[in-house]
């Protein structure tokens, strides 16, 4: 018989076993875990999982992203806390009634927090992993998104164009050469077209660029996440496309986005 959830372990001990595995925040990941077990036996299961260095969230099924829980299965990034900013920029930008577009979406975390944030808006995303586009596909459909599966905006339907009010994505842009640099939850548990940016980190970020104005209404936005030390880079890929561009900076995050806005009529 499975013991019961009154015969769960310590906080404690837990947070001791997870601390000598290297998890740096261990007290708060061991309530994270206790929280999720059904018994001991399912705790066990889910520590030996962390131990072995998948990352928390994957071991959890959910990240925590603006207030919300997003689901995040295997194979799909990570959504980040600095990616919140790219998301708070959103939903400073959409009114109500606006139509949304994230595209690279992932697991869809940013357009999840906008259309939580904003009432009533027409989401789209769309990515070229499956395994992120069922996370996505999930966690936008409490809010009718529609989410497409192909690469970059090749999948959207011709309908979007020209229609879209706020497109965010925060595409890969670590460098190819630095790839080696990320710990090893990233390296090892995230796919490498999530990180892979190419040789100096833009290659997806000029694509999408690119893209934009195909698909943004007359005065849209395009909210790029960025490395600082990219945003000049990034900024210009924005600029050549014909955007307007700023670059937006959080440093208590470490976030940088750049927003591109598209002439308006008249
Ligand atoms: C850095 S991850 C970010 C995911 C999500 N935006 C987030 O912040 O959690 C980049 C995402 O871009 C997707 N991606 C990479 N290259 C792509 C392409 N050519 N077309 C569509 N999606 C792509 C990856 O599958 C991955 O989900």
């Amino acid at each position: 018989m499975t013991p019961p959830r009154s015969a769960l372990p310590a906080p404690a001990d837990v947070a001791a076993e997870l601390r000598a595995a290297g998890c740096v925040f261990a007290e708060d990941e061991a309530r994270l875990l206790l929280d999720a077990a059904a018994d001991p036996v399912h705790l066990a299961a889910l520590v030996a999982r962390r131990v072995a260095g998948r990352p928390l969230e994957h071991v959890l099924g959910w990240a925590g992203f603006l207030g919300l829980r997003v689901a995040v299965g295997p194979g799909v990034f990570v959504p980040r806390r600095r990616s919140e900013f790219l998301a708070e920029r959103a939903i400073a930008l959409a009114r109500p009634g606006a139509v949304l577009l994230e595209l690279c979406c992932g697991a869809g975390a940013a357009a999840a927090a906008v259309a939580a944030a904003v009432p009533g808006l027409e989401v789209h995303a769309a990515d070229v992993s499956p395994a992120a586009v069922r996370c996505a596909r999930r966690n936008l459909a409490p809010v009718g998104g529609r989410v497409y599966e192909g690469d970059l905006d090749a999948p959207l339907p011709a309908g979007l164009r020209g229609r879209v009010d706020v497109l965010a994505a925060n595409a890969p842009y670590v460098p190819t050469g630095e790839l080696g640099l990320l710990p090893p939850e990233a390296r090892d548990h995230e796919p490498r077209a999530a990180l892979d940016g190419g040789p100096d980190g833009l290659d997806v970020q000029r694509r999408v660029a690119a893209a934009a104005p195909r698909w943004l209404a007359p005065g849209g936005h395009l909210l790029v996440e960025t490395g600082r030390h990219q945003a000049a880079r990034t900024a210009a890929a924005v600029e050549r496309a014909g955007l307007r561009a700023e670059v937006a900076a959080d440093d208590d995050r470490g976030a940088t986005v750049v927003v591109g806005t598209l002439p308006g009529i008249g």
